[in-house]
């Protein structure tokens, strides 16, 4: 399955990647993770994304086509992938299509994770990541078993730096500005599905599979 995770930033997407990533043993390629790692190596290309990202604003387009350009081929992703956080923008999305093509293959879906605004804001002021592994919590609703720590590693938890208030609006700003074209791009090519993602947790894990699952275009 070739899956697209779309939503605005704190709706889910990694969240919701990673159980999806149990399920159907494909990778999460995750252009936020992949830059945030580049920028915690302090290679060249970090240290330009990190420019854009502390502002909450999107790279440019050229860094990241190119980035994905290279991971979508590599061998973990010959059975699928879920793209959490790309394509972010109208060209991004008219590239990926290209290199599809060019690899002989098509998207199965595009799932669009649908949030309150309210919600959004409480889950992004909320998370707590693991500078180390990576992994996500949230102070209101996925708490660590003991308090400002990782279940997984033991390295004290942190706040992601785009998280602050003030660069969360930003980010939610620019996401209706370039990326929620990409609502109407993909409903016209008949591959968008919006999936209500609000209420218990398990039950919306199931909306989403569920929505998968009814996919035609495996
Ligand atoms: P990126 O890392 O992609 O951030 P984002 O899109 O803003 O999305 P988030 O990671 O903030 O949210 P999410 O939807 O993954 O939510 P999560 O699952 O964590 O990008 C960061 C930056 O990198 C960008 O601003 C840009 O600068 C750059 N970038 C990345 N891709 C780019 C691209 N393609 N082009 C250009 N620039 C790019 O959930 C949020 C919280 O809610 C967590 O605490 C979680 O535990 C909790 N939660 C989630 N779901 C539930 C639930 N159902 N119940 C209870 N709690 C929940
Ligand atoms: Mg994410």
């Amino acid at each position: 399955m070739r899956i697209i995770l779309l939503g605005e930033p704190g709706a889910g997407k990694g969240t919701y990647s990673a159980e999806m990533v149990k399920k159907y043993g494909i990778p999460q390629i995750s252009t936020g993770d992949m830059l945030r790692a580049a920028v915690k190596a302090g290679t060249t290309l970090g240290r330009q994304a990190q420019e854009f990202m502390k502002k909450g604003e999107l790279v440019p387009d050229s860094v990241v086509i190119g980035l994905i350009r290279e991971r979508i081929q590599q061998s973990d992703a010959t059975q699928g992938f879920i793209l959490d956080g790309f394509p972010r923008t109208v060209p991004q999305a008219e590239s990926l299509e290209k290199t599809l093509e060019g690899m002989g293959i098509t998207l199965s879906t595009v799932l669009k994770i649908e949030v309150s605004k309210a919600l959004l804001l409480k889950r992004l002021t909320g998370r707590r990541v693991c500078p180390n592994c990576g992994a996500t919590y949230n102070i209101d609703t996925m708490r660590p078993q003991k308090e400002g720590i990782c279940d997984k590693c033991g390295k004290e938890l942190v706040q992601r730096p785009d998280d602050r208030p003030e660069t969360i609006e930003n980010r939610l700003t620019i996401y209706q500005k370039d990326t929620a074209p990409l609502i109407e791009f993909y409903e016209k090519k008949g591959l968008l599905k919006r999936v209500d993602c609000e209420g218990e947790y398990e039950e919306v894990l199931e909306r989403l599979f569920s929505a998968l699952e009814k996919t035609a275009r495996v």
